[in-house]
């Protein structure tokens, strides 16, 4: 098996489990995180026995060990991270939401094609063990015919304005953090593009954002999708699949770990598939040091086509509340 050495940028909340999850596949090596946030990536480094910091992300992306970079900055600067990755020659793994809109998307897709690098989103949800076993049953027709989707991911949260989630210069709002799990759910379950939606936004009066959203999806004339998110108000975070023989709730369904299932003729069964804490994203970077090491440019999982279509998607959910993100 070949070994990677992985770089962060972007030494916040989330890529301390990137970290932990990493270690926990005992294949590739966290060689060097950047952070422009003075004294962060010491820390880092000092807290996850990672050999370099850097000061700079220009730094990191000159250092000769670092093969694919993780990239968790806020939104607003994935594209710039991912397009100096690109351009400084590493495959990159960049968190949700991949830019934030379609249009970054797409130039950044044509960048990777020019340089032949490795990209994909961070959508960690389609890779856990639980999910892959949801998709077989509903496959198999376990549950009959499924034609419903109910998901939310609510927080209830009271943060304050500047956070990454509230605040519209870190492209905040509960559509493009939160939102895009619900929604990602309703691909991961129809495996198909919308034929329609509509979608409710209550801004958040404080700084312009969508503070809880709700979008019903279409698929084709009978399949639903009926999907919340919400920073400040709190909400069971299950997926219920529902077909004609029965349902299968998943609790907390994007970090899923069981599938709880409810046959109409038979007595409820739950299906357990546990992993350690914040391990959660050890699937996801299993998967893209696979794909690099056989050479491919995209995750047949989740590839840059799928990254565009659910960006389109939100574009378009989001243009009737005229949510603009600055430099839009
Ligand atoms: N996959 C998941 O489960 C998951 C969970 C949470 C978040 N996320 C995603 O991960 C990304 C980061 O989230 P997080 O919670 O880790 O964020 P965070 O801790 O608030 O910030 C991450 C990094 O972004 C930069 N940053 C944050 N606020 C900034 C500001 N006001 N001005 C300039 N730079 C700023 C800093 O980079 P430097 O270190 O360079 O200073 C910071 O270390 C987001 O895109 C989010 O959607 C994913």
């Amino acid at each position: 098996m070949q070994e990677f050495g992985w770089g962060v940028i972007g030494c916040g909340e989330i890529a301390n489990v990137f970290a932990v999850s990493l270690k926990s596949l005992n294949r590739g090596r966290l060689v060097a995180g950047a952070s422009r946030t003075p004294g962060k990536a010491e820390a880092f480094a000092k807290r996850h026995t990672i050999p370099r910091s850097y000061s700079d992300y220009d730094a990191l992306l000159a250092d000769p060990e670092v093969d694919i970079v993780y990239i968790s900055t806020t939104h607003n600067f994935h594209f710039e991270c991912v397009k100096q990755c690109l351009e400084g020659g590493k495959h990159v793994l960049c968190e949700k939401p991949f830019t934030i809109n379609a249009e970054q998307t797409r130039r950044l897709a044509a960048l990777a094609k020019e340089k032949n690098l490795f990209v994909m989103e961070a959508l960690w949800t389609r890779f856990l063990p639980a999910i892959l076993k949801l998709q077989e049953l509903i496959a198999s027709g376990e549950i009959g015919t499924v034609e419903t989707l109910y998901t939310n991911f609510c927080l209830g949260f009271d943060l304050p304005p500047e956070h990454r989630m509230r605040n519209i210069d870190l492209a905040g709002g509960a559509l493009l953090d939160l939102g895009i799990y619900p929604i990602s759910m309703a691909d991961i379950i129809f495996g198909e593009k919308p034929s329609r939606f509509s979608s409710f936004a209550t801004m958040d009066r404080e700084t312009g954002v969508d503070e809880h959203s709700h979008y019903v999806l279409e698929f084709g004339d009978r399949k639903k999708a009926l999907l919340s998110s919400s920073y400040s108000q709190a909400a069971p975070k299950d997926a219920i699949v529902s077909g004609t023989k029965g349902y299968i709730r998943v609790p907390d369904f994007l970090a899923a770990q069981e599938l709880h299932i409810h046959k109409t003729d038979a007595e409820p069964e739950v299906l357990r598939f546990p992993y350690g804490e914040s391990e959660n994203f050890k699937y996801e970077i299993a998967h893209v040091m696979d794909c690099v090491e056989a050479g491919l440019r995209e995750s047949n999982v989740m590839p840059l086509s799928k990254t565009l279509e659910i960006m389109e998607l939100m574009d378009a959910i989001r243009k009737p509340w005229k949510l603009v993100y600055p430099g839009e």
